[in-house]
C-alpha cells in the first residue's frame, strides 16, 4: 500500500445470539425506500434478523417479545 493511501475500513457485522445483526461503522445502510443511514466510525445499529420488526430493516426489540430462536449453527465453514 502506498503511503498516501488510507487503509480500508473494516465493517463489522456481529450476529447476536437469538437476536439482530449488530453493524458497526463506518458503514452506510440503505433501506428499501433508499433512505440512507450513515454510521460513523464506532457507531452501531441493529438490523432485524427475525422478520418481526416494525422498523425494518432495523431491530425494534420484537425478537425478544416473540421468542425468536436462531440457535442453528453452520455445519462447516461457508466463507469464500
Ligand atoms: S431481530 Fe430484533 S426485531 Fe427482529
Amino acid at each position: 500500500m502506498a503511503e498516501d493511501q488510507q487503509p480500508e475500513a473494516v465493517v463489522v457485522i456481529k450476529v447476536v445470539d437469538n437476536g439482530p445483526y449488530q453493524v458497526k461503522g463506518p458503514v452506510r445502510v440503505v433501506d428499501h425506500d433508499n433512505n440512507v443511514v450513515d454510521l460513523g466510525p464506532g457507531r452501531t445499529r441493529l438490523l432485524c434478523r427475525c422478520g418481526k420488526s416494525n422498523k425494518k430493516p432495523f431491530c425494534d426489540g420484537s425478537h425478544a417479545r416473540t421468542g425468536f430462536q436462531a440457535s442453528e449453527r453452520p455445519t462447516s465453514d461457508t466463507g469464500t
